[in-house]
């Protein structure tokens, strides 16, 4: 008898009717192939229409589901407990947890966290982080706490509560707000400059870099200082990325994956059309065993579950943890190509067990995400079967204030040396010079040497 597994993920924002995500593969051939690999598995696939990375979408439609997974779509305005009614009359062996982004306020996982307890609840075995950790990661002020009461490196950092921030001014007995002048006399003693966020923002959106206490301050007392805030040490080395799979008693953390941009702006834009990324870094300077085994010990305390993103800093020899984004993110495309399997095999496989040992580093292979704003379906699909092009991504992202545009995101992979990826990037840099900027061989060839 097959086991039934539900793998769902809930999403918060409607697509608008013509936006489309066109991958190649299609991520229909994956879900056909997962469901080949993994023949002991039912799969049912409980989505919304609006994700990015679950389906095939044209001009705001499906297009053609994968036929070996059932594919259950909810409505738009389904939320908790349709969710969990529908899991429920499923009845399945499982269900798995896959939360994935969303623009503006990052909360899907909060969502399929509440699913996955009440589904628990009613006795149906799950497979997700508990509600208390999404509600860490969603706010970035308790995963500061957080962190740093279990002993991670996290950047000197003040909150700031907008609500009691301006309190009281219209209070004709009040001398001053105590709250505002406790919270200001902190950050006047933060090493500057520093970087000013949302406490629940995502994408790098809104963020606010200031030079000293003047220009921090000048922020937050003007109206442009619409939610709680977190004001934080900016800290100055290289930025990386990485993904933590699995569950506990089945964690692997993959090695560092370095992340810039070629315009060396000091606020990574992950959606930016200059931003690479590539890895696995496994030099002496990462020291990467310690810190994957730092992230093993944070992933078992907060009980991670699924694919988990980390934003990370090395400086000097020192890494920093950045935020912690516990869902489906940027980086999960290229982590499971280093892994060479698919990124719904990363959910499917704290189930039936990894075939492969990802904690083993001869299992992680090299790999690179470029983006492109060119590029017709055609040129797309022909640059998606050359040689060492692990996927493209075309997709419209939207922006917190509505505004949209479309890209392409190439992973390549299955490298065993940066020269040979490299190499792979100039090859096709050479086939496609129309679409490919020369810029994003030379930046990358610019870092070897540092490695
Ligand atoms: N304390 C910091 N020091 C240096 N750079 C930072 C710091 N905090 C954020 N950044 C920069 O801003 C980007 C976005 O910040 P992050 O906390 O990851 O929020 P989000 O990705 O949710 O918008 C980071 O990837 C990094 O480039
Ligand atoms: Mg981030």
């Amino acid at each position: 008898m097959k086991k039934k597994v539900v793998m769902f993920s809930s999403n918060s924002k409607r697509r608008s009717s013509n936006s489309n995500c066109l991958v190649f593969p299609k991520w229909s051939e994956l879900w056909n192939s997962l469901a080949e690999e993994y023949s002991g598995c039912e799969i049912w696939l409980v989505v919304q229409l609006n994700g990015r990375y679950f389906l095939d979408i044209y001009n705001g439609k499906l297009i053609d589901p994968p036929e070996a997974v059932h594919v259950e779509i909810m409505d738009m305005e389904a939320g908790l407990s349709e969710f969990v009614e529908k899991i429920t009359e499923l009845n399945p062996d499982v269900a798995i947890a896959m939360p994935g982004p969303v623009s503006g306020l990052d909360w899907n996982g909060l969502r399929d966290a509440s699913i996955a307890e009440e589904l628990s609840r009613r006795g149906i075995r799950t497979i997700c982080y508990p509600l208390k950790t999404a509600e860490i990661c969603f706010d970035k002020w308790l995963t500061h706490q957080f962190l740093e009461e279990n002993g991670f490196n996290v950047a000197k950092a003040v909150y700031v509560h907008n609500g009691l921030f301006f309190a009281g001014k219209d209070d004709p007995h009040s001398t001053g707000n105590v709250y505002r002048e406790t919270v200001l006399n902190k950050i006047k003693n933060l090493p500057f400059p520093v970087i000013i966020k949302g406490t629940t923002g995502s994408a790098s959106a809104g963020i606010v870099v200031a030079g000293c206490y003047e220009e921090a301050e000048e922020f937050l007392v003007s109206d442009r200082n619409q939610e709680d805030m977190i004001v934080e040490e900016m800290l100055h080395g290289q930025e990386y990325g990485t993904e933590i799979h699995g569950c506990r008693g089945r964690f692997n953390v993959l090695p560092p994956f370095m992340k810039f941009t070629t315009d060396n702006e000091d606020v990574i834009d992950p959606l930016g059309l200059t931003t690479l990324k590539f890895g696995p870094m496994t030099g002496e300077k990462y020291h990467a065993d310690e810190l994957i085994s730092e992230l093993t010990r944070m992933a078992e305390l907060m009980d991670l579950c699924g694919n988990n993103n980390l934003d990370l800093m090395l400086c000097g020899d020192k890494w920093y943890i950045i935020e912690i984004n516990a869902r489906w993110s940027g980086l999960t495309t290229l982590t499971a190509c280093s892994e060479d399997r698919s990124p719904y095999a990363v959910y499917l496989d704290q189930y039936v067990g990894a075939k492969k040992d990802y904690t083993d580093l001869k299992n992680i292979r090299i790999a690179c995400n470029f983006k492109m704003s060119g590029g017709s379906e055609q040129m797309l699909e022909k640059l998606s079967r050359e040689e060492g092009v692990d996927s493209v991504i075309h997709y419209q992202i939207i922006r917190p204030d509505e505004s949209s545009y479309y890209f392409n995101d190439v992973i390549i992979g299955g490298f065993d040396s940066f020269e040979e990826m490299a190499d792979t990037l100039d090859r096709l840099q050479k086939i496609f010079p129309e679409e490919i900027s020369a810029d994003v061989p030379a930046a990358i060839r610019a870092k070897l040497p540092e490695l």
